[in-house]
């Protein structure tokens, strides 16, 4: 065949791999499981659905074929596809986007570690790194660099001295009226906890792996459900500066702690503290008072003269209104007087016991404007029913109703008859009751007629069918009421109570703060449900949970929850002009979920707990060293370059192919 060279011969060779490529992609896609990163811009074909060119609306008309392969009988027709325009499409991208950076990114040797700490942060690792990293890698840490929360926290603490750190940490557990608890380490043992509860037990526990490599410290743990510590603006930009000030890199720090620093806790101790916390109470007063002062002076919260919309602008869609940007949605500088009066630690908190001063002190959540020093919430670690992930109703995606559920109690501050209708809580709770929103408009979005696949806003969405038909969310008690709680009693009517692995007969499992974080999220995130979530509060796993890749972000205002639900399991019928009309989404919806899961399964485990707590008091112990600013580890890593190959990171175990 004339013309019919070797090189084009390849050419076609090449064309075939890539449309046996182009299948394995759909079908790995279909099935749920991750697709490699390097294709993932490729279409997907819908059958049924040809392509009538660039601009012409797709044919409405034409017939479904009936799907080829996959259990799942609805997964092809409702694959929305190519020619969706939704936002949501948009968002789902770019939380792929986002999240296949955060894997491509990931150091795969010790060396490549060491390496990449000293770039960001400026310092040597802290003494016993090395054997922090082999004890992370033993427990197959997914990500080993990802650890940004702990130098965030630590950071200030630079800019005051380590005696000063240890003098606070050692004597804050002693008025027991402060809230807070000790925990004692001292010749690589716990030797003894002050002022204990389940909490400061579970803390220990979950330091007990590693305890035999750490030096001795002392640790101050909050016992109130509440943050503690807002530093003021400039004083804490004075720390930072201190911090940024006396970074350096030394070619020969010790490998090692100092021994017998001062100022430890001793029993019967009789030397005087030389530390005062500074703590204030401030029991149900509106807390954007006291956060409003950690705020740069230009900032929303500040300033009365800058408008929320610019602000919304950077975390907000202007179609649909869903959240662009999780972690600036709960940036109290932003959004902080826009919802103060929406959530009940911001308007009637119960306990605050708060501090300007910055305190060494450990908690399980904070808001942004806190400086608390963040560790894995103990109800995360500790085997208990009402929190961890039981399978026994986690049916399957498909068998799943399509509804919505919350189940809890009236917490989020001191509920009276005047204040309630401002917490967070309460306000879900009559927002998705179809009774209460028979009279109200609500936003979502529609389709446009003739116009597949593009939406727009649609202001005057009557929810209450909806919500009567997909909404199973109520209150189980009353709690935190003043003086009692009667005046709820022509409000709702409780629910019995489920237990948490009933909730997963729903779909979506919405997810609110409590009087602080709520600790469901690690279940809601193991369970094949979908997650949707909405908080002001900060935990130990931010910056490893992506939003609209393994959930739903929600904005604390709750203005897109109709938006968000429309979306997913769909609303009318398109040839019903004169209504609203979405496609439903259950594909993207069950793939969501099922991401959420597959993650947690290797983010979010007791081991990464042990693993975060260590390497957290690695860089504790290290700030409030006396010799912080010449110890450390200084050699190249390559030392466990042989453990590295033996044990070397697999890219599946990374999610990609
Ligand atoms: C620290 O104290 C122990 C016992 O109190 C003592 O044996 C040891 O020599 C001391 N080490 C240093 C470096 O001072
Ligand atoms: C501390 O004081 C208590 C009560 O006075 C006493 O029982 C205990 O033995 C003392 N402990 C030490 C280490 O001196
Ligand atoms: C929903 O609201 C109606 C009207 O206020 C109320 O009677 C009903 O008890 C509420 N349902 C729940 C589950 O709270
Ligand atoms: C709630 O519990 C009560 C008492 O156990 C029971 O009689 C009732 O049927 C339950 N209601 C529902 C909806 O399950
Ligand atoms: C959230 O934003 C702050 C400020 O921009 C940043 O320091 C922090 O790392 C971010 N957190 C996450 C989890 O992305």
């Amino acid at each position: 065949m004339a013309g019919f060279d070797r090189g084009k011969q390849r050419v076609l060779y090449l064309l075939a791999a890539t449309g046996v490529v182009i299948l394995f992609v759909n079908l790995a896609l279909l099935s749920g499981a991750d697709v490699p990163s390097k294709i993932k811009n490729i279409s997907i074909p819908i059958p049924g659905k040809a392509k009538t060119g660039q601009d012409a609306p797709p044919d409405p008309n034409l017939p479904k074929l009936p799907s080829w392969h996959h259990d799942n009988s609805d997964a092809f027709e409702e694959l929305a596809g190519i020619d969706d325009q939704h936002p949501i499409v948009d968002l789902m991208k770019k939380g792929d986007e986002a999240w296949n950076q955060y894997e491509e990114s990931r150091s795969m040797t010790f060396k490549e570690t060491v390496h990449k700490y000293r770039i960001q942060y400026g310092r040597h690792p802290p003494p016993g790194f090395r054997e922090w990293y082999k004890f992370a890698r033993d427990r197959n840490v997914h990500n080993v660099d990802d650890f940004t929360q702990i130098m965030d926290d630590i950071r200030p603490f630079w800019g005051i001295e380590p005696a000063e750190i240890r003098s606070l940490a050692a004597h804050m557990h002693e008025k027991g009226e402060d809230g807070v608890s000790g925990l004692h380490i001292r010749d690589g043992k716990m030797w003894k906890l002050s002022n204990p509860s389940w909490r400061i037990e579970t803390m220990a526990q979950m330091i007990e792996p590693f305890v035999k490599n750490l030096p001795d410290m002392d640790v101050a743990m909050n016992r109130l459900d509440q943050p503690r510590v807002v530093v003021p603006f400039d004083d804490m930009q004075k720390l930072l500066a201190a911090e940024a000030a006396g970074r350096r890199v030394t070619p020969d720090a010790a490998a090692e702690w100092t021994l017998n620093m001062t100022g430890l806790f001793k029993e019967n101790d009789t030397a005087p503290v030389i530390t005062d916390p500074g703590w204030f109470p401030a029991h149900g007063a509106q807390y954007m008072n006291i956060a409003k002062e950690a705020c740069p002076p230009e900032s929303h919260a500040r300033d009365d003269t800058t408008s929320l919309s610019s602000a919304e602008a950077a975390y907000k869609s202007q179609q649909g209104g869903f959240i662009t940007n999780f972690n600036l949605s709960s940036d109290l500088c932003t959004v902080g007087p826009e919802i103060q009066g929406k959530h009940g630690f911001l308007f009637a908190p119960s306990t605050i016991i708060a501090s300007k001063r910055l305190l060494p002190i450990f908690g399980e959540c904070k808001v942004n404007v806190n400086s608390d020093i963040l560790f894995p919430a103990n109800m995360y670690y500790k085997d208990d029913e009402r929190y961890a992930y039981d399978k026994t109703f986690d049916y399957k995606w498909d068998d799943k109703a399509d509804s919505i559920i919350w189940r809890g109690v009236t917490s989020g501050g001191t509920n009276t008859a005047d204040n309630w209708m401002n917490m967070h809580r309460q306000r879900l709770v009559m927002i998705l009751n179809g009774t209460v929103m028979a009279d109200k408009d609500v936003r979502i979005m529609t389709q446009n007629t003739n116009q597949q696949g593009v939406y727009h806003n649609f202001d005057n969405f009557r929810a209450d069918d909806f919500a009567f038909k997909h909404s199973d969310v109520g209150f189980t008690e009353p709690y935190s009421c003043h003086p009692d709680c009667s005046f709820y009693d022509n409000v709702w009517t409780y629910k019995n109570m489920t237990t948490l692995s009933a909730q997963f007969k729903s779909k979506f499992v919405v997810d609110v703060d409590g009087h602080s974080f709520s600790g469901r999220w690690h279940a809601f995130l193991q369970s094949r449900s979908l997650g949707i979530k909405a908080t002001i509060f900060r935990e130990w796993h931010d910056s490893r949970l992506f939003a609209w890749r393994h959930f739903v972000p929600m904005d604390n205002r709750y203005d897109d929850i109709y938006s968000i639900l429309t979306y997913f399991i769909g609303l009318g019928k398109p040839e019903e002009t004169n209504q609203p009309y979405v496609q439903r989404h259950n594909f993207e919806g069950r793939k969501l979920g099922q991401q959420g899961r597959e993650w947690a399964s290797k983010v979010l485990r007791k081991e990464d707990i042990e693993i975060y707590m260590y390497r957290l008091l690695i860089e504790y112990a290290r700030v409030m060293d006396d010799n912080r600013d010449r110890i450390g580890y200084s050699a190249d890593g390559s030392e466990l370059d042989k453990y590295d190959s033996k044990n070397s990171m697999s890219y599946a175990n990374g999610g990609h192919a």
